[in-house]
């Protein structure tokens, strides 16, 4: 398959989406992951891998974790991190992005970690870039998070151990949500063995099915004895148009309750991306609870893009052997 973010050895070069990426390439990116939690865990969070590469952080929308974690990720590998402000750039001038990344290009920096909010921008970009740069994709519109996925994916095993047994439900703005398409891909390539999507009709993509999913419209009937639940924040700056009568109406049929909980597998964790609306998609006794994992979540980020931006620059060559 030709794919852009391989190069000719199958190596990854640019990670730009987790959909139509190989199970073992997954695999590698978790065990590689699982290596690195150590440095993170040392006193001295720092190893010399990435020293006198230049990871520049170019961001068209808002960010707390991906942002933050990426700078972390690049700094304990020593590499030298610029976080490019877009709002003060000569963007607003009219440069084109690829006038930008030219100019960027031209400071001899080796990889952009890019965040927008049009499908394809990360794969764009990878298509204009010089052969020797690199490109990951913090979040495209509503296409694709895939190194959202890949710490989504490091967590459920180091919760629930291998992905193949489990029920995972994904709830809330589906229609919306790169991260539940990027998780979809993952879960379906890892071999879950039903991954399941709740929300209210207006929510759900037409033919979201044929990602091999089961559609479910009510909260409990959804969530009925799965393992693993995926929460998702409203993401009403894409809506267009009345998709949801109110937040407090949500809350009463798709917010996660400790009550609706019950109706899930005994040991079932719960997840969410994050940015967390307490109130509309999750009630705070669950948001805070002993199931949560929503904050290891966002510590595992900083190892997986670890893992994600050393395999790319070629530092690592991942153990083919698989670990649970
Ligand atoms: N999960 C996630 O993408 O969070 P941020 O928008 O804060 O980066």
């Amino acid at each position: 398959m030709n794919n852009i973010q391989l190069d000719q050895q199958g190596r990854l070069k640019h990670f730009l989406g987790i959909e139509g990426l190989e199970r073992t390439l997954l695999i590698d990116i978790l065990n590689t992951a699982a290596s690195f939690l150590s440095i993170d865990a040392k006193a001295v969070k720092k190893a010399p891998i990435l020293r006198g590469k230049t990871i520049v952080n170019l961001f068209f929308e808002p960010s707390t974790r991906t942002r933050t974690t990426f700078e972390l990720a690049a700094k304990r590998l020593s590499a030298d991190v610029l976080n490019f402000n877009v709002d003060t750039s000569s963007a607003s001038k009219g440069e084109t992005i690829i006038d930008m990344l030219h100019n960027l290009e031209a400071m001899h920096c080796d990889m952009f970690v890019v965040r927008h909010n049009a499908c394809g921008a990360a794969h764009f970009m990878a298509q204009h870039v010089s052969p020797h740069i690199h490109i990951i994709n913090a979040g495209d519109g509503e296409h694709e998070h895939p190194t959202q996925a890949m710490l989504d994916m490091y967590t459920i095993r180091q919760y629930k151990g291998e992905c193949a047994p489990l029920r995972v439900a994904i709830v809330g703005d589906i229609l919306h949500s790169r991260v539940a398409r990027s998780d979809i891909h993952a879960l379906r390539t890892l071999g879950a063995s039903e991954v399941r999507v709740v929300g209210p009709k207006t929510l759900i993509p037409k033919g979201v099915e044929a990602l091999g999913v089961k559609v479910f419209n009510n909260l409990k009937s959804g969530l009925h004895e799965v393992d693993v639940i995926i929460m998702l924040r409203l993401q009403r700056e894409r809506m267009q148009g009345a998709l949801l009568p109110s937040a407090h109406e949500y809350f009463q049929y798709y917010g996660l309750t400790e009550e609706v909980l019950k109706v899930a597998h005994p040991d079932a964790i719960v997840m969410h991306p994050g940015p967390i609306n307490r109130g509309v998609e999750i009630d705070s006794t669950v948001a805070d609870g002993e199931r949560s994992v929503i904050l290891p979540q966002v510590s595992n980020g900083i190892a997986v893009r670890m893992a994600v931006m050393a395999m790319i620059l070629g530092v690592v060559i991942p153990e083919q052997k698989e670990v649970h």
